[in-house]
């Protein structure tokens, strides 16, 4: 073999052994701080070289995806991410109409095909949920519980299963301050729970303060009500600028507000504590009504669960929406708010809306949770997604061009991503789905328009080839980006202008 034949052979080889075990760490079953077997037995096993070997982890080592320790050997690391954290758009404190449902309808469509790479649809891949285990409890209870077949009320006194309700309050003893069963309303998701508070507490026309970004399902909620969308600025690290609430509710215009507190989607903040604090102290102050979606609260990366804003109402002021859409199956239907003072108009909107909520899946619903099964599934389901949000991020820090920035979720399936300010992520969105990849363009985030240069990438998917291929497709097309044909001054606000409540 000639030399040039032989350092060639050397390097499909070594190469070769990389993305094997970097295949394995990405796949799970190796995890971050786990040993990796010895050079010695490495190369035996693979029958290769020991120079092949090392070459192979130090190839790793330089993508961060092992770190060698001195005498100890080489560990599974944390692919580091080298780009900055997004940062906050310039935001004008405008009261602002809601018209997203028809941009919105597309790129959902994109989003829930199978056709596509998946970085469009914000969900746990079904081959992480309990599927089997659901549907085997749907038969049993079925068979247990003939009755919630042909019983079932037409009132809210008979909407709540008591088994569920215990569930729910038995789960909430995690965070500190267990709920009032009295207070809970069972609903069909979290967009009714939060769609039935903004209905008892505001009035077509009013003004409700929202994070920027926020979630295209409040945005389509408000529009639907026919309510206006104040954006408050987000920091990258904490969420919510409790200042910036602060000034904006100074004034009488504000009728509610709504926040994601914990695993933001889409910017993966959770709001610390002494934050959590103020805000409801504020709002309750002021006698705005407080509305928050905790749908991802249970899918928090590290540490304790991290306690809603509920924890720390002292006066029914906050409306606690959640549902098991996300951490469970998006197909079961069942959420719930514990509304505090306002439990009884939300009885009472549900009941003018559908009546109730389908008892043989809350039944399902209680019978999971009762059993440990629902706590045992979340562990293995965070550490899964907590996964994916790695091995995404890094092929972003590794193919996107120079001057992305990227979040560092605290919890979820989502990852905030901000290209350069000249980039347009719906140019690169329709180049995407001619591609076969979906993704969510930030302005769906925004009832103004801001985030044209963001994006939103979902990593509900266990991190494979295609996904790789995906995320390397996307940087090719960013790098491609004709800049030039952006007309100026196309309708989007990006300058600061002088907000209302401090003339
Ligand atoms: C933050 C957030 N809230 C609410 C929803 C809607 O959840 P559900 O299907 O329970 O209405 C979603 C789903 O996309 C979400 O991401």
């Amino acid at each position: 073999m000639s030399e040039f034949a032989s350092i060639a052979l050397h390097i499909m080889l070594y190469e070769r052994l990389a993305d094997e075990l970097a295949a394995l760490i990405a796949k799970g079953p190796l995890r971050p701080g786990d040993r990796l077997p010895s050079i010695r037995r490495l190369a035996e096993q693979k029958r290769l070289s020991i120079s092949t070997v090392v070459q192979a982890l130090r190839q790793l080592e330089d993508r961060g995806w092992v770190e060698a320790r001195p005498k100890a050997g080489y560990f599974v690391g944390s692919p580091s991410i080298p780009l900055p954290e997004p940062q906050p758009a310039a935001i004008d404190y405008q009261p602002t109409d809601v018209a997203v449902t028809q941009r919105l309808l597309a790129v959902l469509r994109a989003n829930d095909s199978r056709d596509f790479v998946p970085f469009g649809n914000a969900c746990p891949a079904p081959e992480l949920l309990p599927v089997a285990r659901i549907l085997r409890l749907y038969g049993r209870v079925a068979r247990h519980y003939p009755k919630l077949l042909t019983d079932a009320g037409n009132t809210w006194t008979h909407n709540n299963l008591p088994a569920l309700t215990r569930q729910i309050v038995k789960h909430s003893m995690e965070w500190g301050k267990v709920l009032d069963p009295a207070e809970i309303t069972v609903t069909n998701s979290c967009a009714e729970a939060i769609n039935l508070c903004l209905r008892v507490v505001t009035e077509p026309g009013d003004t409700v303060a929202v994070e920027s970004p926020t979630h295209f399902v409040f945005l389509q909620i408000l529009e639907n009500l026919g309510l206006k969308a104040l954006e408050i600025p987000c920091h990258a690290q904490h969420g919510l600028s409790v200042e910036a609430l602060a000034l904006a509710t100074r004034l009488d215009a504000v009728r509610a507000c709504l926040l994601i507190p914990n695993a933001n989607n889409p910017l993966g903040t959770t709001i610390p504590e002494d934050h959590k604090r103020r805000i409801v102290r504020l709002l309750a102050e002021r006698n705005i009504p407080l509305i928050e979606d905790d749908i991802s609260g249970d899918l928090h990366f590290e540490g304790p669960r991290p306690p809603p804003l509920k924890a720390f109402d002292e006066t029914g002021n906050v409306m606690l929406c959640s549902s098991l859409s996300k951490a469970l199956s998006s197909g079961i239907r069942v959420g719930f708010v514990a509304a505090g003072r306002h439990k009884n108009a939300v009885d009472l909107q549900k009941a003018l809306l559908n009546g109730i909520t389908n008892p043989i899946s809350q039944m399902v619903v209680a019978e999971f949770m009762e059993s440990g099964g629902y706590d045992r599934h979340l562990r293995a389901l965070r550490r899964a997604l907590a996964r994916q949000v790695q091995c995404v991020s890094a092929a972003i820090a590794e193919h996107f061009p120079e001057g992305c920035r990227i979040s560092r979720p605290k919890g979820g399936y989502v990852l905030w991503v901000e290209l350069p300010e000249r980039c347009d992520a719906s140019v690169l969105h329709r180049e995407a789905i001619a591609a076969g990849i979906a993704f969510t363009p930030g302005e769906l985030f925004s009832a103004s328009g801001l985030y044209r240069h963001y994006l939103r990438v979902s990593c509900g998917y266990p991190w494979d080839a295609r996904m790789a291929a995906g995320i390397e497709k996307l940087g090719r097309l960013l790098a491609r980006q004709r800049f030039d044909e952006r007309a100026p001054g196309d309708g989007y606000r990006h300058s600061p202008t002088e907000p209302g409540w401090q003339r």
